[in-house]
């Protein structure tokens, strides 16, 4: 093993820098191997002169910064790759440049941090024989076969920290307070979120809703001496038979689906229904941002080192996963066949129940 590669795609979140700082440190310090830093994300290996050497000197000090070193993108597709021309854009596969690129730099392999898009990228580009591995990264931690992604653990604390503050104000105010945390297609944020920060009721993409329950709890809360009341819901949450709400296209800045404006529905339903006051916090990047919490530090510099093994050891085409306590690896086909959703029968789900939370069900 003599030279390997890096990029980081798809939304970036708490620990990537940690990630790449612990590749680069096991790649110099166990196998005196160079590491090459590819730049925002897919681009890097598509557009011209978006590489650079790292060295364990140029990795010095980003260990609690957020956001990644370097760059990132969540449209970079190869196989989707927007091309424009004078007059036009189109999209073409451009997958071939790309495992030409990997081959003709001589990478032993090239290490993919990403979630579900990037890795299922990473899985295609790897069938074409490109020497691929993975980590596993994501605030939302919606990937299959790890029991945790990186970048979780810190969004969950900054969404929490958020709730503490809001229950004062809405306390003093005698007001509801609908917190919108992301999550576009799973609720770990807001389970975890609403646990942790005392919510009144939790709505999740798992479990559509039934905006009269919700209305019910907050109302049974006010006719029992409580002033206010939390609720935290997920950006994909939708009610029993509705939809999710999308941002129109101009909100998407011309980008892929995204999802927002639910918070708000539900806090005016909630004001009509109660006549309480109502207001809606969108809790939105700043979950992404800033620097990874302990936890999170610890499992990328975990991932990080564990991914460089995984190339010494000629496993190509793995992920590193956590599993438990141990850090282990599965085949990239198995991580991306689902995602990981909460389960609503047992777990945290019946725990916040046990506790009086409502789901809206
Ligand atoms: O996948 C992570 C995520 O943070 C989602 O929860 C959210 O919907 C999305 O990224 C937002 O992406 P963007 O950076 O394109 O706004």
């Amino acid at each position: 093993m003599k030279k390997i590669g890096v990029l980081t795609g798809g939304g970036d979140c708490p620990g990537l820098n940690a990630v790449i700082r612990a590749v680069v440190k096991a790649a110099s310090v166990k196998y005196q191997c160079e590491v090459i830093g590819v730049e925002d994300g897919f681009d890097g290996l598509v557009l011209p002169n978006r590489m650079r050497v790292l060295t364990p000197w140029s990795v010095r000090g980003i260990l609690p910064i957020g956001g990644t070193i370097l760059g990132t993108s969540n449209r970079a597709n190869p196989f989707k790759y927007k091309v424009k021309t004078d007059d036009k854009s189109e999209v073409r596969d451009v997958s071939r440049e790309v495992i030409k690129n990997v081959q003709s730099l001589g990478l032993d392999a090239l290490i993919v941090i990403g979630g579900d898009g990037s890795l299922k990228i990473a899985y295609e580009l790897f069938k074409m024989g490109c020497p691929v591995v993975g980590v596993p990264k994501t605030i939302d931690n919606d990937i299959m076969a790890t029991d945790v992604t990186f970048g979780f653990s810190t969004a969950v604390e900054t969404a929490t920290e958020a709730l503490d503050r809001l229950h004062t104000t809405a306390e003093s105010h005698h007001r509801v307070m609908v917190v919108e945390v992301m999550g576009r297609y799973v609720g770990w944020i807001a389970v975890e979120t609403g646990i942790g920060g005392g919510a009144d009721a939790i709505l999740i993409p798992e479990i559509p809703y039934d905006i009269e329950k919700v209305c019910k709890k907050i109302k049974d809360r006010k006719d029992t001496g409580s002033k206010s009341s939390i609720v935290v819901i997920a950006e994909g949450a939708k009610p029993i038979g509705g939809d999710v709400s999308l941002l129109s296209a101009a909100e998407s800045g011309g980008s892929a689906e995204r999802l927002g404006g639910i918070g708000n529905m539900v806090g005016d339903c909630i004001c009509k229904s109660t006549e309480m006051e109502v207001r809606c916090v969108v809790l939105g990047h700043l979950q992404r941002g800033g620097t990874p919490d302990a936890f999170d530090r610890v499992l990328s510099t975990r991932f990080g080192v564990a991914v460089v093994d995984l190339i010494a050891k000629k496993r190509l085409g793995e992920m590193v996963c956590l599993r438990g306590q141990k850090i282990e690896s599965v085949p990239l086909s198995e991580a991306v066949k689902d995602q990981k959703r909460v389960p609503t029968e047992e777990g945290l789900v019946k725990t916040a129940e046990s506790i009086g939370i409502s789901f809206g069900r």
